[in-house]
Parts: C-alpha cells; structure tokens; sequence
C-alpha cells in the first residue's frame, strides 16, 4: 500500500470516532486479537464500517444475513448483533484454521446461537445453501476472493429477498480501480462488480470511499428492487 501524507491524521480521526461513537467492547477486541495471535492478515473491517454492517441490518430489519469471507468472525459478530434474537448469519469461510477461530469468537461475543459458519469455497458453498433451501437473505455481506465478485454478487441476487441489501467491501482498493487496463485478477475482479452493479436492472447502487487504518478503500451498497 502507498503511504499518505494524511494516514496519520485519518487514522487519529478514525480512532477518535471509535472511542466516542463505536465503543468496543472485549468480545470484539479479542476478535481482533485472537486474529493477530493467529497471524491472520488484519483485514477486517474498521471499527466504524462493523458498526455500520450492524445498522444497516437493523435499518433494514434484516433477519438473516448471509456473509462470504469470515477470517476471525469480527464483521460476523457485528452482523449478529444486528438481527433480532431469532436471526441469523450464515457465514462463509474457506480456510479451516480462520472458521475454528471465529467460531470461538462468535460464541465468546454471545451470538453463537444465531451464526453458523460453514466451511469450505464459496462457490461450492453458495449452490448447497440453495439445494437446501437456505434464505431468502435479508442482508447478504461480501468480502472474500476479489476475483469471484461477479459471481457472489449474482449468488446474492439469487439467494436474497426483493428490498434486500448487498454490502461489497473493496472496492477502492488503494485508487487502483480507475485503471482500466490494470491486468491485476484482484482489480479486474472489482471493477466488474462495480460493473455489474451499474448496469444490472435488478439492483440501485452506490459506493463510499473510506480512509483510516485500513488505508484507502472503499465499499458499494446496493438495494435489490
Ligand atoms: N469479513 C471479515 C474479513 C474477511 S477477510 C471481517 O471483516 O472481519 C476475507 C476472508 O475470505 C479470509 O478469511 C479468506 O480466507 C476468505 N476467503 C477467501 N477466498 C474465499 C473463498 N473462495 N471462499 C470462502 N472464503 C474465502
Ligand atoms: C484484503 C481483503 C479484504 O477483504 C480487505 O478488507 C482488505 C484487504 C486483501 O486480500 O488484501
Ligand atoms: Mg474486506
């Protein structure tokens, strides 16, 4: 990642944030600790985009929510935080090590009962949730493989309820997305997401640019008509 002149600064405004409006709490500090200790990348969300992912869920009345990419489960607990008692969150995750670790921490938060993550790629995932009638989502969360966007965004058109939202984490991706002939998988992957959810009739869409301890970035919302 390019360093900014002004990282430090919007990394002091992002804390300052935190501390007044987000207020953590241990279940989610360990989230994030049990993920360092686990020498995950630290590439979950920002304190004040998990908050946001609870909002949204309750703005929206989400009852279940669908997650692809869990790494320690910190988005996972926000998300449960955001639906009713009776809600759920089905969360994705391929890689073993990362699901056993969220798995600890969605139960730590006291959320457990409401999330089940399932293990394994999700595009091998996504079709055994439909064969056995999972949803319809309210609420579906993408942030795994920047390279299956395209396919996880029509994953969640299919899987979720008219009036559903979709969340796209990513999307920015440090500036470089304006590049159109940029041959990176990552960045081609994104700008066909951002594509795709500009041209399909079935979505209203837009994308926020975000700053702070995550660095430059960004992430798309999308209402489904
Ligand atoms: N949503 C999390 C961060 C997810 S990081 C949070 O904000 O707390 C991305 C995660 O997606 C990683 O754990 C990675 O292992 C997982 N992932 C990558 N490719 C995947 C795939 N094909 N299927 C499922 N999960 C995948
Ligand atoms: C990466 C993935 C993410 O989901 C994220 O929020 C930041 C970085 C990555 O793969 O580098
Ligand atoms: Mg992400």
């Amino acid at each position: 990642m390019v360093d900014h002149p002004a990282d430090r600064a919007w990394i002091d405004v992002e804390r300052y944030l935190s501390e007044t409006l987000v207020k953590s709490d241990d279940a989610l500090q360990q989230a994030v600790s049990s993920a360092r200790q686990a020498e995950m990348p630290s590439i979950e969300v920002a304190p004040t985009a998990g908050k946001l992912l609870m909002l949204l869920a309750r703005l929206s009345g989400a009852r279940h929510v669908l997650e692809i990419g869990t790494l320690a489960g910190y988005s996972t607990i926000w998300l449960a935080r955001g639906v009713p008692e009776d809600g759920t969150v089905t969360t994705l995750e391929f890689l073993g090590k990362h699901a056993d670790v969220a798995r600890s921490n969605v139960d730590r938060a006291g959320v457990g009962r409401k999330v089940t993550i399932r293990q394994g790629s999700a595009l091998e995932t996504l079709p055994l949730l439909e064969a056995e009638g999972a949803g319809p989502f309210d609420l579906v969360f993408i942030d795994a493989d920047k390279v299956s966007n395209v396919a996880y965004l029509q994953w969640a058109l299919r899987l979720s309820r008219p009036g559903g939202v979709i969340v796209l984490d990513n999307v920015v991706w440090n500036g470089t997305i304006t590049d159109a002939r940029n041959p990176d998988a990552d960045v081609r992957g994104i700008r066909a997401a951002l594509e795709f959810l500009g041209t399909d009739p079935r979505v209203e869409s837009t994308a926020i640019q975000t700053v702070g301890s995550k660095g430059w970035d960004g992430f798309a919302l999308a209402v489904i008509k």
